[in-house]
């Protein structure tokens, strides 16, 4: 199993798997995201970071990947509160993000937020 090479990165057991992780990114835009995301915290930008609509984490990983130090990734979903995703466009699933553990290693900095967007309020 990739997720078990302790020689290899997260970023590079990632790789590896893309074909048998579930989603919807595109390999080369997985690449971007990492990319940029690792060119700001080079340039002195930090911050956290989320994604509203994480599935089972398939672009949600290389921001988990690219996190500097201190930052944490924030997972939002509807996740089993399936009809507030009215346009049915995948179906969240907390439990498959242990995609995240898996081929991070870990998943301290993940912090999980199950809301629909917008709130009741309209947050
Ligand atoms: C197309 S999938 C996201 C795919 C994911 N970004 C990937 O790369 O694999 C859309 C996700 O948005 C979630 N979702 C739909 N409506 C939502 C809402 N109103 N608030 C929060 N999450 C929502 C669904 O549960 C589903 O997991």
């Amino acid at each position: 199993m990739i997720e078990n090479l302790p020689f290899l990165s997260g970023w590079q057991k990632y790789q590896l798997a893309f074909r048998n992780i579930e989603g919807w990114i595109h390999p080369f835009t997985a690449m971007i995201i990492f990319s940029l995301a690792r060119f700001q915290t080079s340039e002195h930008f930090y911050g956290n970071m989320a994604e509203l609509g994480v599935h089972h984490g398939k672009s949600f990983l290389p921001i988990y990947f690219a996190l500097g130090a201190n930052e944490i990734a924030i997972a939002i979903d509807v996740f089993e509160e399936q009809q507030y995703n009215l346009n049915k466009s995948g179906g969240g699933n907390r439990y498959k993000l242990n995609n995240i553990e898996r081929y991070a290693g870990d998943c301290m900095r993940l912090r999980i937020y199950p809301k629909k967007f917008p709130g009741d309020n309209g947050s």
